[in-house]
């Protein structure tokens, strides 16, 4: 189990028309990931998903809040001691080209990490090569064709394998995948999500799935959670087929009512919404930080920052003072 709660992320932004400023990029989230879960963070560009990602892969630092792992908070550990905990919790992040080194072949990325696993785990060297190829038959890749060749003689497809692979060495825990099939041929990008769900469901790995594409969410967890983040707040939460059938926050309406149509096998939801206005970081803080966009935006709104609060007690949360539910998701005909 993974915890997040509280946690701040502001950075320093250089430049721009007025100069040096800070950038609040996550602002006092609270989440949980449970073990074989999966959790989708979806939330437009800029919210701050990379950054509550490369938190939780140990990549960033946070200024307040608590990181809690199977029980230990990271934050009163020593970084000796915190490194094991952060390295079971993989990154697998946009583009897999950068993230392999060009000039090594599959084999040898494989082979230290897989060297260092069989010193920490008293095996003997030759369980190195049969590991490499269990960990490649196992993201669905012939070990014989990907073992001696270098990136860029695979394609896209098969170098987000190898990066998944890559992460499998080290037993995660978790795997955060942020926006893991943006950059992937379009035709390819269903293998990578179906591959991830087979993870999840034979190795007990849980997937935090960071994207800007509800539907991609859904298909990858739609019997786990779903946090709506909006300019690094969290602004509507809970099982992820009752958010997307029930949406009340506008913002997620918004996000949902954007999922394109599709095949013709689908009528559009009976309330299309869009934001009023495209995202300003120029506005003024303090009230609902969607309110300048909001179709729906009160006196109140813009008085006053809504916190979480939950609707009903099923786990469902918002942060909206005039919660509704509109039906906006694109549902199947017949
Ligand atoms: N290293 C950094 N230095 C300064 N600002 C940063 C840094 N990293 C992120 N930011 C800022 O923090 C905010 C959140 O960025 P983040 O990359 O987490 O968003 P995102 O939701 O992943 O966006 P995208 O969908 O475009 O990937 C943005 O305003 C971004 O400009
Ligand atoms: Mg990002």
């Amino acid at each position: 189990m993974i915890e997040g709660s509280g946690i701040e992320k502001s950075f320093r932004s250089r430049g721009g028309v007025l100069g040096a400023r800070r950038v609040q990029a996550l602002r006092g989230v609270d989440f949980a990931i449970p073990k074989g879960g999966a959790v989708s963070f979806i939330g437009e560009s800029g919210c701050g998903k990379t950054t509550l990602g490369r938190i939780l892969a140990g990549l960033e630092t946070f200024d307040a809040g608590r990181l809690v792992v199977d029980g230990e908070d990271l934050s009163a550990l020593k970084p000796k001691r915190r490194e094991p905990v952060f390295r079971r919790i993989q990154l697998i992040h946009q583009d897999p080209y950068s993230a392999l080194n060009p000039t090594a072949t599959v084999e040898m990325t494989l082979r230290d990490p897989l060297s260092l696993r069989a010193r920490q785990t008293d095996r003997p060297h030759s369980w190195v090569s049969s590991r490499a190829t269990e960990v490649l038959e196992m993201v669905g890749l012939d070990p014989g064709y990907v073992l001696p060749r270098y990136p860029h003689q695979l394609s896209g497809g098969m170098r987000q394998r190898v990066v998944i692979a890559r992460a499998l060495t080290v037993d995660p825990e978790a795997l955060v995948a942020d926006e893991a099939v943006s950059m992937i041929d379009v035709s390819l990008r269903l293998g990578i999500l179906d591959l991830l769900r087979r993870l999840r469901s034979e190795l007990g790995v849980s997937i935090l799935f960071i994207t800007h594409d509800v539907a991609t969410a859904r298909y990858v967890g739609a019997d786990g959670e779903l946090y709506v983040i909006y300019r690094g707040q969290i602004i509507e939460h809970g099982a992820t087929d009752k958010v997307i059938a029930n949406p009340v926050h506008p913002y997620t309406q918004c996000l949902l009512s954007a999922i394109p149509v599709m095949h013709g096998l689908e009528e559009p939801g009976v309330d299309r919404l869009e934001p009023t206005e495209p995202l300003s970081e120029l506005q003024a803080e303090g009230g609902c930080l969607f309110a300048s966009r909001c179709p729906f935006v009160a006196e109140r709104c813009r008085a006053e920052r809504p916190q979480l609060m939950p609707v009903g007690d099923s786990g469902h949360e918002h942060a909206c003072f005039f919660p509704e539910v509109r039906r906006v998701v694109a549902t199947p005909i017949g």
